[in-house]
């Protein structure tokens, strides 16, 4: 019998990779994107500079940035036979998470793209394919979510950068500024995390050698799941529930007193603050100016309870910080800025696909396939079966 190697439950704690991409480091409240603070990059960059940064190491990207934001240009557009497609995925649609179509629609536009498997791929190849793929997925969540409520396509411009964009054809009409800039800083802040378990999947699958497509596939597969992908929503209904100021001490002190959870607090990773919290808290009081009444209100309302919750879990739970996380403001941003609700968990999987993009690449380069080893513990071979 071969020797195994003990791990913690979940790898917690294990490097399995080395990466150039990015890093967390919890204790300290910082993470960052291959040297810089991504944070200020989120406040001071374009997504498709951070995209380039990620990929390249550089801003300016190895193709220049004019070309590679022509790149994007054409690579966020429908090939022709994927429209009628996403039309019966929109139709067959039972729930409301458009995460779970956006899945579907990715793997139909692998096959629409014919892509071939990443192992028989040159670099250049290999990188043409994975941004392809994540550049198309902004498009693809507008035309699922157009088609799903009736309405038609909305034609491509390209004029727009890609997150102007990705709220042009979802909404038909151009968005303010402050929308485009608000809903950038998020996705900036969002594309990288460390080695999260959709990193982690997307990686697992491009060892394999598999194709661009499926390689983004598993990773919204994994970020799906309730623990990875998503309490912007959440966040957002729990403030509905909570109504208004005057209730809000009351609906915490009941929800803590159940034993139930406040969404968009505490950290896997942070035991101090999450520096994105702070970023998207400070990005969403800069909409207040131009958010219409609801908007004001949400903003107000949020601001509010954030600081009743922390102080709430701070009595309770004097023994393990419990600060505000990424999610809470991410919930009231999309809200402001007119992201329907069953949108926001996929248009993280858009923002997280282009660290995917740049992971892939990173991945494909060490030819080994990752193959860890299970402890088998059910019942030895019988003798009889094995002779
Ligand atoms: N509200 C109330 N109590 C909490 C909260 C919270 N938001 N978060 C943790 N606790 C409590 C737990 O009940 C647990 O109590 P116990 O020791 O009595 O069992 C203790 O704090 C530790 O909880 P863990 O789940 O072990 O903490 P962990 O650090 O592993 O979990 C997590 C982090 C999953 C984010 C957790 O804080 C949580 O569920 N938060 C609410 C959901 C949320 O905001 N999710 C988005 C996270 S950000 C992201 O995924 C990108």
């Amino acid at each position: 019998m071969s020797t195994l190697i003990e791990v913690p439950a979940g790898l917690a704690g294990v490097a399995v990779a080395d990466t150039a991409i990015g890093d967390v480091r919890g204790s300290e409240g910082f993470y960052h994107y291959r040297g810089v603070d991504a944070t200020e990059l989120a406040r001071t960059n374009s997504l498709e500079q951070v995209w380039a940064l990620l990929l390249d190491g550089d801003v300016g990207s190895a193709e220049g940035p004019k070309d590679f934001a022509s790149r994007l240009r054409s690579d966020r557009l429908l090939p022709d036979p994927l429209p009628p497609l996403l039309a019966a995925i929109a139709a067959g649609s039972a729930g409301d998470d458009a995460l779970n179509l956006l899945r579907t629609a990715v793997s139909a536009a692998g096959t629409t793209l014919a892509l071939r498997p990443l192992w028989d791929g040159s670099e250049d190849t290999r990188r043409r394919d994975v941004v392809q793929v994540a550049a198309l997925m902004p498009t693809l969540l507008a035309a699922l979510h157009r088609l799903g409520n009736g309405q038609d396509l909305v034609p491509p411009r390209d004029d727009l950068g890609h997150v102007a964009h990705y709220l042009y054809v979802l909404r038909g009409e151009p968005a303010p500024e402050a929308h485009v800039d608000a809903l950038s800083r998020y996705l900036i802040s969002t594309v990288d995390h460390g080695f999260n378990a959709s990193t982690f999947t997307a990686r697992v699958v491009a060892s394999t050698g598999a194709d661009a497509a499926a390689t983004m596939v598993a990773g919204i597969a994994a970020l799906s799941g309730p623990l990875h992908g998503g309490a912007p929503s959440r966040v957002v209904q729990m403030l509905d529930d909570i109504g208004s100021i005057q209730g809000a001490d009351q609906w915490l002190a009941d929800t803590l007193e159940r034993g139930d959870r406040l969404m968009g607090f505490g950290h896997a990773v942070y035991r101090g603050r999450d520096p994105r919290s702070e970023l998207l808290r400070e990005t969403v009081l800069g909409l207040v100016d131009t958010a219409d009444d609801r908007g004001r209100a949400l903003v107000e309302l949020a601001v509010a309870v954030e600081q009743k919750a922390l102080a709430a879990l701070a009595e309770r739970r004097p023994d393990r910080p419990l600060m505000t996380n990424v999610e809470f403001y991410a919930g009231v941003l999309m809200d402001v800025v007119g992201l329907p609700r069953e949108l926001f968990s996929a248009t993280f999987a858009v923002a997280r696909a282009i660290g995917w993009s740049a992971h892939v690449l990173e991945q494909t380069r060490d030819r080994k396939i990752v193959r860890p080893a299970a402890r088998y513990v059910g019942p030895q071979p019988s003798a009889t079966a094995v002779s």
